[in-house]
């Protein structure tokens, strides 16, 4: 099987070049074509011909995005319908990796994929206008949202935490959003998974269990031996950013369930993305 990662040098695409052994993986990002050029994408996909495209590119900056919307919808929804059409020109199925932020968090339970989406930040707004591009442009696809990503290549919230808990013997961190921390490893291994199985449809790709930032960055420190730093609790009114988050948004995992794949928990995660950073040299 012959699978076209768009975003292979990102955080998710890294670590899906580096798995993903048993098949046949071309990366590429925005130097071998910008998605936002459907003349650069058909060229590059005419040239690979792939199976699968695996559309992990994105503009990912969340609060960038509030003061860039232009940007961002240039990307995450002209990029990706730019992709989805010429998908469906080659007869290519597609996987779009899409986010938890399309959803509001009023929700009391895990969302499911055929739950009303109702973004509350740009960045939001673009990715389920990208999800919206996959649905109508392309023949065959799967859209998998996942949330709260973290792998060892990426400047993502643990590592942003250990590095602060180098210079600052305390650190205030938001504790009233909740949601799923992913391992990028784990997340790249269930998309695998799904591309075999000839998923289609909506599915919610997340490692298990929940928590909230505050209980997140605990855990990161707790399990890098670093229990001596203080994390205080602040409110997202106490610690305003330029885009609004969800309160909750954890997703259900009972879509990726019917496929025969169950997530550890995230918790169960962490050693091995220690593990990796260290490998990198990005803690000791
Ligand atoms: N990070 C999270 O917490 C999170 C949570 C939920 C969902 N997601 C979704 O998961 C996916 C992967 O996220 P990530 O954090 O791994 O992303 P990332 O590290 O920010 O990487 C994004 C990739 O997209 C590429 N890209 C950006 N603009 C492009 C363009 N115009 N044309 C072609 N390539 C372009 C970048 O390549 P260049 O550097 O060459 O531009 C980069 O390789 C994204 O779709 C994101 O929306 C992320």
């Amino acid at each position: 099987m012959r699978l076209l990662v768009l975003g292979a040098r990102g955080m998710l695409g890294t670590d899906m070049l580096q798995d993903w052994k048993s098949s046949e993986v071309i990366p590429a990002d925005s130097a071998e074509a910008d998605i936002r050029d459907i003349a650069q994408v058909r060229a590059l996909v005419s040239n690979v011909r792939p199976d699968w495209i695996v559309l992990t590119a994105a503009y990912t900056d969340v609060d960038g995005s509030e003061k860039n919307s232009d940007l961002a919808f240039a990307v995450n929804s002209t990029g990706t319908e730019n992709v989805a059409r010429v998908a469906s020109e080659m007869g290519t199925r597609l996987f779009y990796v899409s986010t938890d932020y399309v959803f509001d968090g009023a929700a009391k339970r895990p969302y499911e994929p055929t739950d009303p989406i109702h973004p509350l930040n740009v960045y939001g707004a673009s990715k389920a206008a990208g999800e919206q591009a996959v649905q109508n442009y392309s023949w065959d696809w799967c859209i998998g949202r996942t949330s709260w990503l973290f792998g060892a290549s990426g400047a993502s919230f643990p590592q942003k935490i250990l590095k602060a808990s180098e210079t600052q013997p305390e650190l205030f961190v938001v504790c009233d959003q909740v949601g799923s921390p992913t391992f990028t490893r784990d997340l790249a291994s269930a998309i695998l998974r799904l591309i075999c199985a000839e998923a289609r449809g909506v599915v919610h790709i997340t490692n298990s269990g929940t928590c909230s930032w505050f209980e997140f960055a605990q855990e990161v420190l707790r399990q890098a031996g670093r229990e001596s730093i203080r994390v205080l609790p602040v409110t997202s009114r106490e610690y305003p950013r330029p885009a609004q988050r969800p309160v909750y948004s954890v997703l259900s995992p009972a879509s990726l369930s019917r496929y025969g794949i169950a997530m550890r928990n995230w918790k169960a995660a962490l050693p091995d993305y220690l593990q990796d950073l260290r490998q990198v040299g990005k803690i000791k």
